[in-house]
């Protein structure tokens, strides 16, 4: 039985005051007693602080990447150490901003998820095509390419430790969500493949979808046998909103 995630990722949104406002709601607000486990991944500066504030109430503290490298001369970066440090339990890799707007490669990604695990962070590895992809029916041939950069580095155990999360592009942020049977398919490639590697991994590997998830659609995607929760942008920053999702996996 695998426990479902729901993560927020605030991306850079957000203030000391507002992150404080959100928490505050949103511990008021998270059902009690659901077995669904909960992240929120503020923007770097505020780690400590919203880390602090989560203290003792189960919900976990997650950041939105990581550099490759352990330490040394990389100015603006900041490392799975200090993340572990500053009381991270999970860090998302490859979140497609990071691909798109960074440059970020399958290579760099794939070295970014053993430095996050090097310090006994769980990645969160995320994947996902673009709507050009879509269209031309590359989506499985995109997906597997970004799985197998990693596996191929890592090792399919490394899965054990670790958290996939299926986006696609055209999804995020565009208020268009992938439907559960779109969503669905995916998942399921993903994890025929891990599958085919190792069924016990297969089979207990947490597979988020992400993408314009909201309160309205959350139970849909949630019900699809191989969606394990959400990765969940805009939404997450609205308590409420946030909350239903949560509620909505169990
Ligand atoms: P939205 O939920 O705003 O579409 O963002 C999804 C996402 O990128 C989460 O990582």
């Amino acid at each position: 039985m695998r426990q479902p995630l729901v993560a927020g990722n605030w991306k850079m949104h957000g203030s000391r005051a507002e992150n404080a406002n959100l928490v505050t709601a949103l511990l008021d607000l998270l059902p009690a007693g659901k077995h669904a486990e909960i992240l929120v991944c503020p923007p770097f500066p505020y780690l400590l602080e919203t880390g602090r504030q989560l203290k003792d109430s189960g919900v976990q503290l997650g950041a939105q990447s990581v550099c490759a490298e352990a330490q040394g001369a990389f100015t603006g970066e900041v490392s799975a150490a200090m993340l572990k440090d500053v009381g991270c339990r999970y860090v998302l890799v490859g979140h497609s901003e990071r691909r798109q707007l960074y440059g970020e490669s399958d290579a760099l990604v794939a070295r970014k998820f053993v430095a996050a695990q090097s310090q006994g962070l769980v990645p969160v590895l995320c994947v996902g095509e673009t709507l050009d992809e879509r269209e031309g029916n590359q989506t499985l041939q995109v997906v597997s390419r970004q799985l197998e950069a990693v596996l191929s580095v890592s090792g399919v155990r490394s899965l054990a430790r670790a958290v996939i999360a299926y986006e696609p592009v055209w999804a995020i942020g565009t208020g268009r969500t992938a439907s559960g049977e779109q969503a669905q398919e995916v998942h399921a490639m993903i994890r025929a493949r891990v599958a085919a590697l190792d069924a016990t991994i297969g089979g207990s590997v947490r597979i988020l979808y992400g993408g314009s998830v909201k309160a309205s659609n959350a139970q849909e995607l949630f019900a699809m046998p191989d969606i394990d929760g959400g990765l969940v942008g805009g939404a997450s920053l609205k308590a409420d909103e946030f909350a239903r999702i949560c509620a909505g996996a169990g």
